[in-house]
């Protein structure tokens, strides 16, 4: 039985860093494992231009801890109004990795998205001719439509319209929640790739409602039935490269999560590696670790992997702090309900 394993150091193609002391606070918890992240724009007010993902990108760097050997990669939130011109001299620097799109009121902080989709052809199609990638909030917004819907609707409805007229397009379906989903990323040709979060790895939506409801394990898109956990599962450890490893990581305060009207996101930065161990283990498949979370990503952004490495060491159930306490406030470490025995070396 295996009871090490050494992978490159991997990377978390869809985080949320935020700002100020929440950054601050929360920063280390990514760095400590991770190389390289795809930062996502959603602050308020959102990172829309070159120049406010240069000075956030600033900010991140001097949050870093001491030592730490972290690449934010920087995207630009796609609003109606995003000049094509600006997002070519973001990607031409280098400063842009992807452009993120939300449909407007899909999710937190997603009010300057975007309602019209042909609207934003002009920068789809600069985007197609250099190849930046488009990560995308996969649900609708209408409110006709379940919640538990919205992403299968999506792809019917928007994103297979939009890679139809944009042929060439890179796109990013992040945090893939359905079998549809799965099954859609599988049928594309090329130039399709999906993220897959680490708690709808383990989470179905049962665990957030039944014997109570579960303010932290509440995140959008929402964990599904179990059907489709089992799809995300069978993905993410198939050793097919469309599927790599974006946490989703999303830290909001306690007092936001534990509210009438919770905030959606769940906080698995401090914890991911140890969880994912578990999970290709639990599926025999520990030797496609590394390609989900090292490998796939990279290839699909055109990026070196990393030549450094972790190590996982099997052993006595390894323990997580239950909050990581940041200056802006508590914000809980998503707990998976089960023994992690995968102990991180970095
Ligand atoms: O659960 C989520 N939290 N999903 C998102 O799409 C946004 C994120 C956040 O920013 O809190
Ligand atoms: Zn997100």
């Amino acid at each position: 039985m295996t009871q090490s394993l050494t992978l490159r150091r991997p990377d978390d193609w869809h985080l949320h860093l935020r700002d100020g002391a929440m950054l601050e606070g929360i920063l280390p918890e990514t760095t400590r494992h991770f190389a390289r992240a795809i930062v996502m724009p959603n602050l308020v007010p959102p990172v829309v231009t070159a120049r406010q993902a240069a000075d956030y990108r600033d900010r991140i760097l001097r949050a870093m801890p001491e030592g730490a050997t972290f690449t934010p990669l920087m995207t630009l939130y796609l609003t109606e109004d995003t000049d094509p011109e600006d997002v070519m001299a973001a990607a031409g620097s280098g400063l842009a990795a992807a452009v993120k799109l939300y449909p407007a009121g899909a999710t937190t902080n997603s009010n300057s998205g975007v309602r019209d989709f042909d609207k934003v052809r002009p920068v789809l199609e600069a985007m197609a001719d250099i190849g930046l990638p488009l990560c995308v909030h996969g649900e609708v917004t209408d409110p006709t439509v379940d919640i538990f819907d919205r992403e299968a609707v999506f792809i019917d409805r928007v994103l297979d319209r939009i890679r139809r007229k944009t042929p060439g397009l890179r796109v990013v379906m992040e945090h893939v929640t359905t079998q549809e989903g799965v099954a859609y990323v599988r049928s594309a040709d090329e130039g399709l790739a999906a993220t897959i979060t680490t708690h709808h790895l383990i989470l179905n939506r049962n665990h957030i409602l039944v014997g109570g409801i579960k303010p932290h394990y509440y995140c959008l898109p929402v964990a599904k039935r179990e059907l489709h956990r089992l799809a995300l599962r069978e993905a993410a450890t198939s050793g097919d490269a469309r599927f790599f490893l974006g946490t989703d990581s999303a830290p909001h305060i306690d007092a936001l999560k534990e509210h009438a009207c919770g905030c959606a996101g769940c906080f698995t930065a401090t914890n991911t590696m140890s969880i994912l161990a578990e999970v290709f283990e639990d599926m025999g498949r520990l030797d496609r670790l590394e390609g989900f979370t090292s490998l796939n990503g990279a290839a699909f952004y055109g990026m070196a992997p990393n030549e450094a490495t972790i190590t996982l060491r099997k052993g006595d159930p390894v323990t997580y702090p239950a909050k990581i306490l940041t200056g802006a406030g508590p914000v809980t470490v998503f707990d998976p309900g089960m023994p992690l025995h995968w102990h991180v070396e970095p």
